[in-house]
């Protein structure tokens, strides 16, 4: 929107391509987007009035191609003013289709369109209400009753002279469920409406002048303040509309609107993060936040922040795939994660986001751990060390089975969201579910300024940089490691424990060389990779502190090559799984020289009993196990407890592998989005 400098339509598609390749990871079975057309043309049927629509089933790649086969629009053609918007979708309702794409529209003639992530729940009874009134739907989405609903709304506002913010609060007001929206409307031309509500929205703001406000102020529509609430901050507060507007007749600004930063990154820094029920509106280029009432103990601005990000974290570089790149990142990952925060002199360890609440922690009645997939796994690994370290009982959750329980919580609880998004629906839910039950809540999570991150009373970024690739694999290695250091935070007044602080302290230290070490093995698992790759199953096995391991490479041989892969405890053999085993049946065992190494060597003797030709994963120079393993991948060995973070890489780089060799794209599984927002 008003651009600093004109821009051509094409440059236009181009910025909104760019954005949704950026966001791609988030789903990609199909893309749309909606611009001004110009004004008086007609296409083969899709654009009518002045909206444009196009949407195309495939990734953002089809709709790229599609964009340029239209040639009722002039791609050359300057522009001062404009507002487009573009989606991805990752299907919930309705097969992947173009019809079933973003953006939705309210009517043939494109008045109303809407781009929405999340899903709204009383999607039916709207529905029905608005059949009722002779609108007719074309889609089988959920999202399809929102333009339909602001449609009816504008239809039946009678003398009232409703400016297009207060239409879209309407709108919400009546909407169940997740969302993050975007509206445009040829009634309301130059003008853009966002709102959200439980999914994620941010305002990247880029001016070519300095921008002079720290904060944008928040218009309460009803005005109803109660007493006794105190203004924080707001006195001398500049509104930053005003700020970067009066700048040059309101042709000083760019609002870039999207799901996370990466699609904005590359464009500007400056960020707004919208709460839940902002509603963002941009008329004659100034931006404006409104609210329906203001709660008690609201900040009745919204800051406007620097992100740190930088573009080539979101770049393949000279990687097959953002998966290949991430794995390979992980030696400078795990590195970041630890960076300022463990004093190796003084065998110190401290978390800024976590120094605060210590006293309470430690005073807890238990530790709770809450995910979903990998982030999960996280848990099951960190969970020894952390009960040994902390002297409390661990529970490891999944968000999903943690609400379907009902689960007791208590005020003197710590409950953890481990999260590489903080944006996972079921575990944004778990954390609102113990917040009403008083438990204290922590959230450990790779993405600054995400939902998870905000609304949890403290807690840990794991500082991983940007994870693209829907497999994740540095986010899993640094939340091993955060949690890790959280055991060494809470442990540093126990003399007993001294000892054992030390080793793992000194573990870490040497843990990025000792990752570089493993990664130096890809040729091996490549090869490993050539003679697996047309099999159908693959399990994995393993105990004790590479149990989580083996959860962690069966989920990524699952999500990425679509094979069969199970997880196995290697305690559990005998009683189930032993019967899968014969001389056809790939096995990767798990086994390292830690407390559980006895008891593997029984589970190795009993798969080669039954004939079964084992890979194994073990420490350098271990000819016991060597002379029983079908072929070997030696890894360096470290203090037991970190040793998942490098019993896993073999895992992630064979995944990859294989996934190449099977012909997928690594990036884009099918069916599957990195951030779930959906229940
Ligand atoms: C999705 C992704 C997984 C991820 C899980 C939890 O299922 O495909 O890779 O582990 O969500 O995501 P989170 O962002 O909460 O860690």
């Amino acid at each position: 929107l008003n651009y600093c400098v004109p821009r051509t339509r094409k440059e236009i598609f181009e910025t909104l391509v760019k954005g949704l390749q950026r966001l791609e990871y988030r789903g990609y079975d199909s893309a749309g987007i909606a611009v001004d057309g110009d004004k008086n043309t007609t296409t083969d049927g899709v654009n009518n009035n002045n909206i444009v629509l196009i949407k195309k089933k495939g990734k953002v790649k089809a709709l790229d191609e599609e964009l340029y086969k239209k040639d009722c629009m002039d791609l050359e053609v300057e522009l001062d003013t404009h507002f487009g918007m573009a989606h991805t979708r990752w299907a919930t309702h309705g097969e992947p289709s173009a019809l079933n794409s973003h953006p939705h529209r309210s009517d043939k003639n494109n008045e109303f369109v809407v781009v929405h992530n999340g899903i709204i729940t009383n999607y039916k009874e709207l529905k029905k209400y608005l059949n009722s009134k002779g609108y007719e739907f074309e889609s089988e989405t959920d999202t399809e009753v929102i333009p339909k609903l602001i449609k009816y709304i504008y239809d039946n506002r009678e003398r009232e002279d409703l400016s297009f913010s207060t239409l879209v609060e309407r709108v919400i007001q009546q909407l169940e469920g997740a969302f993050a929206l975007m509206f445009k409307s040829s009634y309301f031309p130059g003008e853009a409406v966002a709102t959200r509500r439980g999914s994620p929205l941010l305002i990247g703001v880029r001016s070519k002048y300095e921008l002079s406000a720290e904060h944008i102020p928040i218009q309460y529509n009803t005005a109803m303040f109660k007493e006794g609430i105190q203004e924080k901050n707001s006195h001398n507060r500049p509104d930053i509309s005003n700020a970067v507007n009066s700048a040059e007749d309101g042709k000083a600004v760019e609002y870039y609107f999207a799901s996370d930063a990466s699609a904005i990154i590359e464009h500007t820094n400056k960020v707004i993060y919208l709460e839940d029920d902002d509603i963002a509106a941009v008329v004659g280029g100034k931006l404006s936040l409104h609210r329906l009432n203001r709660q008690a103990g609201e900040v009745p601005v919204r800051a406007i922040q620097t992100l740190q990000m930088k573009l080539q974290e979101i770049m393949k570089g000279n990687f097959e795939a953002f998966m290949q790149k991430e794995i390979f990142e992980q030696p400078e990952s795990v590195f970041n994660t630890m960076r300022g925060r463990i004093c190796f002199d003084t065998n110190k360890v401290i978390l800024g986001g976590l120094k605060d609440h210590l006293k309470e922690i430690k005073r807890c009645r238990r530790l709770i751990m809450i995910g979903c997939g990998t982030s999960f796994h996280a848990a099951v690994a960190t969970r020894q060390v952390l009960e040994e370290l902390t002297e409390l009982p661990v529970m490891v959750e999944l968000a999903s089975d943690f609400l379907d329980r009902n689960t007791p919580v208590f005020r003197d609880d710590v409950c953890f969201y481990i999260s590489q998004s903080g944006e996972t629906a079921d575990t944004l839910m778990a954390l609102r579910y113990c917040k009403d039950r008083g438990a204290l809540t922590v959230g450990v999570t790779n993405t600054v300024g995400s939902s998870i991150s905000r609304d949890t009373d403290c807690g840990v970024h794991i500082n991983a940089g940007p994870e693209i690739g829907v497999a994740s694999t540095k986010a899993y290695t640094s939340q091993f490691v955060a949690l890790i250091m959280f055991g060494l935070m809470m442990s540093e007044d126990r003399i007993s424990l001294q000892t054992r602080r030390l080793e793992i302290i000194n573990g870490l230290r040497i843990l990025p060389e000792l990752i570089k070490k493993v990664l130096s093995l890809d040729k091996n698992i490549k090869s490993i990779a050539d003679e697996l790759y047309e099999q159908r199953s693959l399990l994995v096995m393993g105990r004790g502190f590479n149990y989580a391991t083996c959860l962690e490479g069966a989920l990524k041989i699952k999500e990425i090559t679509y094979m069969h892969s199970e997880g196995i405890l290697a305690g559990e053999l005998k009683h189930g799984p032993l019967a899968l085993i014969d001389k056809h049946m790939p096995v990767i065992m798990i086994i390292m020289r830690d407390a559980c190494y006895t008891k593997c060597q029984n589970a190795l003797q009993q798969v080669t009993a039954r004939s079964g030709r084992p890979i194994i994963l073990c420490c350098q120079d271990d000819p016991e196990v060597s002379k029983n393993a079908y072929k070997t991948i030696e890894l360096p060995q470290t203090v037991d407890c970190l040793q998942g973070i490098l019993s896993v890489i073999p895992l992630q780089l064979l995944s990859f592998h294989l996934a190449v060799l099977r012909g997928y794209d690594v990036d884009c599984p099918r069916n599957l989005a990195k951030s779930v927002t959906v229940e």
